[in-house]
């Protein structure tokens, strides 16, 4: 089977200034995360490198750069899932850690549990000798203006379609298929810009912003997380493929029902057990990048797609 990974940067009416450095962010994460599966890897193995890579990037709304809640922290939730066996590690409102996407990777391995939250969520990244980062840390200066912005302003939050919201940064996400067959989702976010205090969004809802199922396949979501949650975005992306629609005709008939029906906006990346892919949005742009063999695929733009062969 050749391997895939598919990576994305968050659906939103981004502005003009953060279209460059969020493809370069996704294409740096798909080109290597897909090492990993070049060399036998596997899936889980590749979507977590990626999500880690644009954690640390700040141009998105993950790990440092996060948007900030109303008391002016950030607060993040994350989920990886591993189609093969559909265990699943999902945290929430966690605070002050780099990398949310290896928590939620640790309380799936390390744990009976399937979801931590909160307080205890942050005990279980010290206890597992993650680094416990001095608060404040992944606070940017984007992050900080983009909250004043909404406190004054107020309107929609996060990335969900505010065009003058400077918050909108948006929610990452990868899915991968490896040699093996085996498919998995990771997604990682800082939420909604002003949110409060204790508010979950759907990235680490099962079935909400993650999904994956060898037996089908794998989706990552991204946009108003209310919203998103409520129509259980990727499950819903995974049963249409199982009623044999394809990735893309999947991926775009959950979003518009979605949008037509709740009034807000998403996007979102799959992959079925074939490695066909979709890649759709009711938004004005998301950044996406895939890669498969030697080629890199891109774009942020609905309908446009770029390519480059990279050369070893
Ligand atoms: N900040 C919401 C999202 O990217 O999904
Ligand atoms: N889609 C990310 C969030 O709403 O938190």
């Amino acid at each position: 089977m050749e391997p895939i990974i598919l990576v994305h940067g968050g659906a939103g009416n981004i502005r003009d200034w953060r279209v460059l450095p969020k493809i370069e962010g996704v294409k740096t994460a798909a080109k290597v995360a897909y090492e990993i599966l070049e060399k036998g890897g596997n899936a889980l193995d590749a979507v977590e490198q990626a999500v880690r890579i644009l954690e640390d990037d700040e141009s998105m709304n993950a790990g440092r750069g996060s948007v900030l809640n109303e008391d002016g922290e950030v607060a993040m939730d994350a989920c990886i899932m591993d189609g093969q066996t559909l265990d699943a590690g999902s945290v929430a409102v966690v605070k002050d850690i780099a990398h949310p996407i290896t928590l939620a990777r640790l309380v799936m391995e390390k744990t009976p549990h399937t979801f931590l939250a909160g307080h205890g969520a942050n005990r279980f990244a010290k206890e597992n000798g993650m680094k416990i980062l001095s608060p404040g840390s992944l606070v940017t200066k984007d992050a900080l203006y983009a909250l004043e912005y909404f406190k004054k302003h107020g309107g929609i939050q996060g990335d969900c379609g505010d065009i003058e919201n400077p918050g909108e940064v948006g929610t990452v996400g990868a899915v991968a298929i490896d040699c093996r067959g085996h498919v998995a989702a990771a997604t990682s976010t800082g939420g909604l810009n002003g949110k409060m205090e204790g508010r979950v969004g759907d990235t680490p809802q099962i079935g909400g912003g993650t999904y994956a199922d060898d037996e089908t396949g794998a989706a990552s979501a991204t946009g108003h997380g209310e919203s998103i949650m409520k129509f259980c975005v990727t499950h819903s992306i995974i049963t249409a493929i199982r009623n044999n629609l394809d990735p893309q005709e999947a991926t775009d008939s959950v979003l518009n029902r979605m949008t037509e029906k709740l009034k807000q906006t998403a996007g979102a990346i799959s992959i079925s057990k074939t490695g066909d892919i979709g890649i759709g949005m009711t938004t004005k742009r998301m950044p996406w990048a895939y890669r498969k063999g030697n080629t890199l695929f891109y774009g942020i733009e609905q309908g446009k797609q770029h390519s480059e062969v990279l050369v070893e």
